[in-house]
């Protein structure tokens, strides 16, 4: 049999993550690496989470090592329902199933709801992983375009009812890749609108408590909470990797009642349940009252990165490249107005020893070729002024070779 033939038309129809790809380049101690979505290493609490460890084995060694539910373990979801008071979502244990990271929740709520051919509402730009998983399920897509304020949900009214469009996907604090925050009206129309024309609403948000600046802006979930018959319409994913540790994979999602068990059902032939030790770690380390403190540290250190990101390309490139309003998270986004094609940009980029995502690879449709994206989470402020400094060098020479070819 060819190699080429193997595989399920679905499996081979999902492309690989650039992202993913690249990051093969990093390993070089050399490259300065702007491209993945990684959390600061030396701002991991090591010894908080070494604490917990030891606490869990301590005090709950059968539930760490033993098999677990397949909603997660009680001691977590009870501290998850404690974590999700202070942002304002007032969930039951009951409504909570712990995922394997928040990818995971994405594929349950894409599994659960989707048949072949249904559509999906997406941001232009979203999270390509999103797609990955939506695509996986078999999904269609619509979109709605971004500005600073989010997702312009105001397009979506424009949409003629379909009833093949079964989800909206958002990612609305801090979205990855653009940055952006939706604003609270666009969040409250976006509520209206799903409820009306019943689809529901999957609210990603891994980043919005890693905000440098503002006010916060009030979840989608809680908004539905406030308007009667539109909770049955939302659903909301977070994680503990980007406030704790991503090596943990523990993830969750808070549903309407009658999506718990059918995406409990799902999660079973899935992976039975999440890791029951990183649970009892995750829980331990919530109870252990670290994580405000841990967060302010992580939230002054990534605003730092953020302000001096944001000015160095500001300096570099001025009106050339057009950066997306942020107050938070770990990305910034920018669209050049000289009519560079950042995949071919990051070429350069690579042999100047700086590497960064290209924004094509994250669009559901027609994708944008002049935008990029740059995460300033993962290096510190010297190495970030080293690779914006040949990122500008990079622009240099392919701007002179892309003239003399004309
Ligand atoms: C928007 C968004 N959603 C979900 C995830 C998945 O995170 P995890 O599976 O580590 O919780 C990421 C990771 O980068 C993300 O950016």
């Amino acid at each position: 049999m060819k190699a080429a033939l193997i595989g399920s038309r679905r499996a081979l129809a999902v492309r690989s993550s650039d992202v993913r790809s690249l990051l093969r380049y990093a390993k070089d101690p050399a490259m300065v690496s702007l491209a993945g979505g990684l959390p600061s290493p030396e701002l991991f609490d090591i010894e908080g989470i070494a604490q917990a460890t030891e606490h869990a084995l301590k005090q709950s060694p059968v539930e760490c090592l033993q098999y677990g539910m397949t909603e997660g373990q009680a001691a977590l979801r009870h501290a998850l329902v404690g974590l999700l008071e202070k942002r304002g979502i007032h969930a039951t244990v009951d409504s909570i199933v712990v995922t394997t990271g928040s990818q995971q929740a994405l594929d349950l709520i894409a599994r659960a709801l989707l048949d072949e051919g249904d559509t999906v509402v997406v941001e232009r730009p979203t999270y390509l992983a999103a797609l990955q998983a939506l695509s996986l399920a078999g999904a269609t897509y619509a979109c709605i375009d971004v500005d600073d304020e989010g997702g312009q949900v105001e397009q979506l009214l424009a949409l003629a009812p379909d009833p093949r469009i079964k989800l909206v996907y958002v990612v609305s604090t801090f979205s990855n890749p653009s940055g952006t925050t939706m604003s609270r009206a666009r969040r409250e129309v976006l509520v209206r609108w799903a409820m009306k024309h019943q689809v529901v609403i999957l609210e990603d948000d891994p980043y919005g408590e890693l905000r440098a600046a503002g006010e916060r802006v009030e979840s989608i979930y809680s908004i539905a909470a406030s308007i009667p018959g539109a909770s049955d319409w939302v659903c909301y994913t977070s994680t503990l990797s980007k406030i704790i540790a991503p090596g943990l994979r523990v993830g969750w999602l808070v549903m309407p009642p009658a999506l718990v068990e059918l995406v409990a059902r799902i999660k079973q032939a899935m992976d039975l349940h999440s890791s029951s030790f990183a649970q009892q770690v995750g829980a331990a380390y919530l109870e252990s009252g670290r994580l405000p403190g841990h967060i302010e540290r992580v939230r002054t250190e990534y605003g730092k990165r953020q302000v001096t990101m944001r000015g160095l390309l500001e300096e570099a490139f001025g009106s050339k490249l057009k950066l997306r309003h942020s107050e938070g998270g770990m990305f910034l986004w920018g669209e050049f107005t000289d009519g560079t094609n950042t995949r071919d940009l990051l070429q350069h980029a690579l042999e100047q020893g700086v590497m960064f995502v290209p924004g094509d690879v994250f669009y559901a449709a027609d994708p944008q070729g002049n935008a990029i994206r740059l995460n300033f989470t993962s290096a510190s402020v010297e190495r970030l002024e080293l690779g914006v400094a040949r990122l500008q060098q990079a622009h240099r020479l392919f701007a002179s070779l892309t003239k003399a070819a004309a």
